[in-house]
């Protein structure tokens, strides 16, 4: 297994605490966030509720954008990983959605993880925002609240691994502050990395 591929079944065990404060992960957020377009959209943590809306966001995903977000070709999500996941928030990382009204009550547009490593104060970001909320700075808005709320749970770091190919989302790290370096184990894949030393404004420009 490559170790990029680790986000995809470290969180299943949801004893990860980093030393952080015992009730640290406890503060939720919530709040609207307004895109440059002018749409405004709720974001909150992901919940176990969310199983079913984000399972209907992967499936308006394109599969040019599965294949960014997770690497390899994927036509059926898999369920078992995707709840252990979930079960595993907030203690084993942060889960964020970004919702808008919908006809059976939400619809889920935009979702960034973070997903802590077990043995040092890292983290692992992803994200994914549907095409139709895309351009308007949903991805950064949603990386900035990440990466504030990770740092805020005792995270020193933030990584994440995006394939060469995928240039809006290497543009848009590379904005938010992350260095993009060849994964010297794999040239299709460059590692992005940032310190969160630094307070984290969670609105502002991308
Ligand atoms: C990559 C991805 C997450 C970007 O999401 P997004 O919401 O479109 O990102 P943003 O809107 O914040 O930024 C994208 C563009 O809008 C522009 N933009 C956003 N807000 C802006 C603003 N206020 N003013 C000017 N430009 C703005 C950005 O400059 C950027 O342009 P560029 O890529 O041409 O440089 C999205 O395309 C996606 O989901 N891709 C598939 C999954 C994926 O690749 N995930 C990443 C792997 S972890």
């Amino acid at each position: 297994m490559n170790h990029w591929t680790k986000v995809q079944w470290q969180a299943a065990d949801p004893r990860v605490s980093n030393g952080c404060a015992s009730n640290a992960w406890k503060t939720m957020i919530s709040r609207d966030i307004t895109l440059r377009d002018g749409r405004v959209l709720h974001v909150r943590d992901s919940s176990l509720a969310d199983e079913a809306e984000l399972l209907q966001k992967f499936g308006r995903m394109s599969e040019n954008d599965r294949y960014m977000r997770l690497m390899r070709v994927v036509r059926t999500p898999n369920m078992e990983y995707a709840r252990s996941l979930l079960a595993s928030l907030p203690q084993a990382g942060i889960g964020l959605v970004a919702t808008v009204p919908a006809a059976d009550g939400i619809d889920i547009v935009g979702s960034a993880l973070a997903v802590f490593a077990k043995d040092r104060p890292s983290c692992e970001f992803a994200t994914a925002v549907d095409a139709g909320y895309a351009g308007a700075g949903l991805a950064s808005a949603l990386m900035r609240l990440l990466m504030a709320e990770a740092r805020r749970r005792g995270m020193q770091e933030m990584e994440g691994f995006v394939l060469s190919q995928n240039q809006p989302m290497l543009r848009l790290a590379r904005r938010l502050g992350f260095s993009a370096s060849y994964d010297p184990d794999d040239a299709s894949v460059r590692i992005c990395r940032k310190s969160l030393d630094e307070e984290i404004t969670p609105t502002g420009p991308a």
